[in-house]
């Protein structure tokens, strides 16, 4: 009963679509354990681009059952508009599961996201403002409205008029007084609609389709710096995009998972606000966004990019047990003359070779680079590892032996075909964690 867990290495943005896109032919259901529609994943096939929020990737092929975890925030509104979206380019929407315990985002999480954002000023999270921590901070408080509630207009009802006041009381307190957000009536005929298009489905589907031997790949969001316990707090996401969230998030125990993939960039970047010690301010990073359309999918914003880190790689490794890792983007550091990595931080006059764990060191860090000379010509017609320039070739061992984890998927365009495959041994249980 092989499970694979994908997950991001970074601040989110990996390309984990593409590879949960490779590896979706293996597989027989693909499951997001966390998130919402913060999450953005871009699959090319062919001639056309797929832009998912919500709905797993898996949904582009006829043979998955796509399925949206106990551990996800849900907005409606977004899933159905995403269902009409897809189902007018002809893709079957018909079999993605949607989890009884899946959390809804309400309108009211919306608008206390932004307003909460609004009054941190220059000290705000950077959110992507679709009301994820507001609707996880419900669930943690046992006041949310779940997915089951969609099919309960009564349950629904009583849950709205006891969560509602506390969320007038809170908007006004932050000035942001809505009264759309939090009007009763409004909300619960919104319910109902939604109720009468999406069905809830149990956290036992999982369960069953591996004891049915099925292949099952748990596809994670954003990425493992952004995790609410082991990333760069505050500046974080409200949920658990490490491989152990597969678990809490996705309805698999931690044994029954047979590898994890870690996602990563050639270089890094990240979304919204927080320390970045390889932020690349110049002319480089200028390049780098532009070749590498370093724009947020679901925001529109740009995004911060920077050299490797092999601090925080290193960290991500061990804490998400990586057995194996895709390494996306390659193509787009051609042509730059010299490449930089990360292998150290400078803070307060001390070495530092350790991801510090706290986010005001991290503020204080400078970076202790590795020069690579880089490479002119452009490798997206390269399928093998052997005919990548020598250069590139020296880059990618260097990632390797940091992570300390085998690059087995390498991809040097945006297509699926654009991937170079080392031998590897794919859904089996890695013998040697790194
Ligand atoms: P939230 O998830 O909207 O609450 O935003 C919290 C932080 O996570 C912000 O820095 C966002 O930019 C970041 N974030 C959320 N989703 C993504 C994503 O899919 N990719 C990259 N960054 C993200």
């Amino acid at each position: 009963m092989p499970a694979s867990v994908i997950v991001g290495l970074q601040w989110g943005d990996e390309g984990k679509g593409k590879t949960t896109d490779f590896l979706a032919e293996q597989v027989a259901m693909v499951v997001r354990y966390q998130g919402g529609d913060n999450a953005g994943h871009t699959i090319v096939i062919g001639e056309d681009t797929f832009k998912l929020h919500l709905v797993p990737s898996g949904v582009l092929y006829g043979h998955i059952t796509p399925v949206i975890g106990p551990g996800v925030v849900v907005n409606p509104a977004t899933l159905l508009r995403e269902f009409d979206e897809l189902t007018a380019r002809g893709i079957d929407v018909s079999h993605v599961r949607v989890s009884h315990a899946a959390s809804l985002i309400l309108p009211y999480h919306v608008a206390l996201d932004k307003a909460r954002e609004a009054a941190l000023g220059g000290a705000k999270v950077g959110t992507t403002g679709r009301g994820i921590g507001p609707a996880y901070e419900d669930r943690a408080a046992r006041t949310g409205l779940r997915v089951e509630d969609l099919i309960d207009p009564a349950s629904a009802a009583t849950r709205l008029a006891r969560a509602l006041p506390e969320k007038r009381a809170l908007l006004k307190a932050l000035n942001a007084e809505d009264a759309a957000a939090v009007d009763a009536d409004a909300i619960a005929k919104q319910i109902a609609a939604w109720g009468e298009r999406l069905r809830p489905d149990t956290t036992d589907l999982v369960q069953r389709a591996l004891a049915a031997g099925e292949h099952l790949l748990f596809e994670g969001a954003q990425g493992t710096l952004l995790d609410l316990s082991h990333g760069s707090y505050p500046y974080v996401t409200s949920s658990h995009p490490i491989a152990g969230g597969a678990a809490t998030g996705g309805g698999i125990a931690p044994m029954q998972i047979d590898e994890v993939m870690g996602v990563m960039k050639a270089y890094a970047t990240r979304v919204g606000s927080g320390p970045f010690v390889t932020e690349l301010t110049d002319a480089i990073g200028e390049r780098i966004t532009t070749t590498g359309h370093e724009v947020g999918t679901t925001t529109g914003r740009r995004r911060r990019v920077g050299w490797n880190d092999a601090l925080p790689l290193r960290y991500a490794v061990q804490l998400n047990g990586v057995s194996s890792i895709m390494l996306n983007k390659l193509d787009v550091l051609s042509g730059i003359p010299e490449i930089l990595l990360c292998v150290a931080y400078e803070i307060d006059g001390k070495r530092v070779e350790r991801w510090p764990s706290s986010t005001a060191e991290m503020e204080r860090a400078t970076p202790i680079y590795e020069r690579f000379p880089g490479w002119s010509e452009p490798i997206h017609q390269v399928r093998a590892l052997a005919d990548l320039p020598e250069n590139a070739r020296r880059y990618v061992t260097a990632l390797e032996e940091i992570a300390g984890a085998p690059i087995v998927l390498l991809s040097v365009g945006p297509e699926r075909t654009q991937t170079i495959e080392r031998a590897w041994r794919p859904m089996r249980r890695a013998t040697k964690r790194a």
